[in-house]
Order: structure tokens, then sequence, then C-alpha cells
């Protein structure tokens, strides 16, 4: 099978990663990929959205499967393009890419599918979205632009200032463009966050095992949000029980009432859950892999993924399943310096052999590039280090190990990941206090 990956960032390179090691890959190509794709793939200098381009290659190269990493392509039609033109794709065509294209799509085919989800109101003027906001006291509150919005689109605010401010950003100072045309305010929820990723062919849906991530860049959940720290997988806690109840109340029904309305969605299904005293509620659906969930996740998967993907892109996963080593992954992502305000690039990485050379470790790239021979980082992101272990203290100090063993100028990582699953699995930390036993 010919395979195009189109991105370029960790997830892509754990996609690469994992499709190298089927039987099933004559050859993987990657658009626009990073240093580490380069060594398993050829990449190709594509960029990720610019679909003609890629329409062009995977014709010329008579690509069998295009697997798309990020939303942005997948949002402005990707699928539907490729289709037109006789290529397979893993990934939703743009209607159903509005499930992370649109917050107020996601609201409501949730609510078509009785699907638990925070309350929330819709707003398309300035006028009536502040006076919504000044005239509830259920703060703190969420503010969210309707679009795509680089990941900056979701405002928490604490009060009524704050989110004043927040609908100020979307109608007045235009900080999200288009994707600011529409906004919600939604119900705060507390509770435990679960990423669930579930490979859809449009019938059937096939859960990959649940994962964790850390979206703060300091220790101890301080600091701005990044587009992830870290990750482990599986959850302690969050067993078949509670995956089963959000394939049962979440992931069915959502693929159910797309399919009312005709839509089909197949790809990975993302989605964002939190365990609230009231039970498993949605906070939001991704269209695509995570980020770094994905890193955390394939490691430990004992079956083909590239084998998956191609079943569920032509409508064939019934029957499928995924199988799971029995080791625990810890994932830690090493950002460069200014992240997430800014990123450096440039900086000479060094140790990345050495790290690798662990056992059960593998480095994932994210914003490398190769320069004079030698790997730089290119991005805020700049590596992913993943490691396997009989129990999450194996793991996490062996990728902690490993990630003493890079270096490069301004290295920014986080010393807390994972320690929450090590606390859970030795019975010293309940992840799930409230609610899994409602589920
Ligand atoms: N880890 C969060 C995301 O991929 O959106």
């Amino acid at each position: 099978m010919r395979v195009l990956v189109v991105g370029g960032g960790g997830r892509e390179h754990a996609l690469v990663h994992s499709f190298a090691q089927s039987p099933l890959a004559e050859r993987i190509f990657c658009a626009p990929g990073n240093a580490g794709t380069a060594a398993e793939a050829d990449n190709i200098p594509v960029a990720a959205d610019d679909l003609p381009a890629l329409l062009d290659f995977a014709s010329r190269e008579q690509i069998d499967l295009t697997v798309v990493g990020p939303e942005a392509p997948l949002v402005i039609g990707l699928t539907d393009l490729f289709e037109e033109h006789g290529l397979a794709v893993f990934g939703p065509n743009r209607e159903a890419a509005q499930l992370e294209g649109s917050k107020v799509f996601a609201k409501e085919v949730m609510a078509d599918g009785g699907v638990p989800t925070g309350a929330y109101r819709r707003h398309t003027a300035l006028e009536t979205a502040l006076a919504d906001v000044e005239g509830r006291e259920d703060y703190p509150l969420v503010v969210k632009a309707d679009g795509l919005a680089a990941g900056k689109g979701v405002i928490i605010c604490a009060h009524k200032a704050e989110a004043r401010t927040a609908v100020e950003s979307c109608f007045v100072s235009r900080d999200f463009g288009a994707a600011g045309d529409v906004l919600i305010t939604e119900e705060y929820l507390t509770g435990s966050e679960v990423s669930l990723l579930v490979l859809c062919d449009g019938e059937t849906a096939v859960p990959l095992a649940p994962a964790q991530d850390y979206k703060r860049i300091f220790a101890g959940d301080q600091g701005p949000n990044t587009g992830g720290m870290g990750s482990y997988c599986p959850v302690p806690g969050f067993e078949q029980k509670a995956i089963d109840a959000a394939m049962e109340h979440v992931v069915e029904p959502v693929v159910a009432a797309l399919r009312r309305r005709n839509v089909t969605y197949r790809g990975v299904l993302y989605a964002g859950l939190i365990v609230t005293e009231a039970g498993i509620k949605v906070l939001e659906f991704n269209c695509r892999f995570g980020d770094p969930e994905t890193q955390a996740v394939l490691p430990r998967l004992d079956s083909d993924l590239l084998e998956l993907c191609a079943a569920a892109a032509d409508g064939g996963l019934g029957g499928a399943r995924a199988l799971w080593k029995p080791q625990d992954c810890v994932t830690v992502v090493l950002a460069s310096a200014g992240y997430p305000a800014s990123s450096h690039k440039g900086d000479v990485i060094s140790g990345l052999a050495e790290a690798a050379a662990l056992d059960d470790v593998t480095v994932y790239h994210a914003g490398t590039a190769l320069q004079d021979g030698e790997v730089v980082t290119a991005g805020g992101r700049v590596l992913a280090v993943s490691a396997l272990g009989d129990g999450f203290a194996a793991a996490r100090e062996r990728a902690y190990e490993a990630v003493g063993r890079i270096a490069f100028d301004g290295l920014q990582v986080r010393s807390d990941i994972a320690e929450r699953a090590v606390k859970a699995q030795a019975g010293e930390l309940d992840l799930f206090p409230r609610g899994l036993e409602l589920a």
C-alpha cells in the first residue's frame, strides 16, 4: 500500500512510525513531515492545507490511502476532494469534520443524540452576548469561538469582566477572524478529563485505549495553555466499563445522529470527555488523532494501525478490534525556548540517538528540521519522548531518563508528567472520585 500522511508534527511522526511497521506498507510519504518522518518516510514539501498540491501528488503517486493528521485540511474538505477523484482517505469529510469545525454543530448533533454535555447559548451579536454574560451568575463560564481558532478559541472566564473581554475579542477585536462570527457561552464543567480516540467507518466504531494529556506549560498545571506537554495511556480507573459507557452514551449516538443527517463519519473521532459528579459528559469533539495522546496510545497498540485505518476508510471495520500491549506508556514533550508565546528555531538538538537507544523508548519528532546535516528545532513543541514500562512508575522513569539524554538551548519540559498515574496505580490517588459509578 502506498500511504500519504498529511501533517508535520509529533502525531504525524507517530502515525508514520506505526505505518512503517506494517507489512502492508509499500511506501510512505509525509507532507510536509519533519526530521523524524524523513527517516521513515519520504517527506514532500507540500503544506498540510494545500489541497490542490496534495491532490496532485496523491494522484501522480497513485496513493492508496491518505491519512490526515491535523483538523484544518479535513474541515476545508480534503476528504471530499480526494474522494471525488477516487482516492481513499482516512479522515472525515467536510460535513462530518464540523464536529470539530463548529462548536454549535457539535452541540446540535449531541442534542439530537441525547449525548450529555454542558448547557450552552449561541450568540451572533455583541449586544446579546454581553447581555448574557452580564445577566448570569454561574461563573466560571466558558466562552468559545464557534470555528477553528488554532487552539485559542476556548476561554475560561472566572468572572464577568473576563467574559466581557472574551466576547469582545470575538466580536470587536475579531481575534479569531471568521471563526468568531458565532460564539457560545457554556457551562463550566468540573471533573477529570479523558481523551477517547475512536476509529469509525461510518457504521462501526472501535475505541482505542484511553489517554490523558497535560495542557499547561509548567508542572502543577501552572502557566498558559499549550498544544500539550505530555500524556499517558491507559488511564487508571477509566476501565472497560467506562469505555463501554462512553461508546454507548457518546460515540454511538453521535455517529447515529450524523447518519440521520446523511453524514457518514469515517476516521478518528476524538471524544474529549470529562467525568463529572453527574457522570461522563463531552467537553468537545475533535475530528482527528490527539496530540500528544497519539504518541502515548500507539506504542501500546498491538494491532496493525495501517490495516485498521484502511478498513475504516473502506467502511470495513465490522468485527475489528484493537489489541493492546500490557505495558503502560508515558509521553513527555520537549518544547523550545519561548513556547507557547513564541518558539525558537535553529537550535541544534543533541542526544537523539542516545535517547532512542533505551529499550522501549521512541523519540517522536514534532518541530524539528534538518539543517547542514544536524537536527535543529523548528517549532514550539520539538519532540515527544514515549516510553513503555511494566507499570507507570517504570514507564515514567524510562521516559525521563531518555529526556535527560537530549539537549538543546532553551529546552522546556514538565517534570510531573504521569505522576498522578503512578499514584493512582499505587492506590494513593483516585483519578475519578465522582461520577464513574453513574455512567
Ligand atoms: N491533546 C489535545 C488535542 O489534540 O487537541
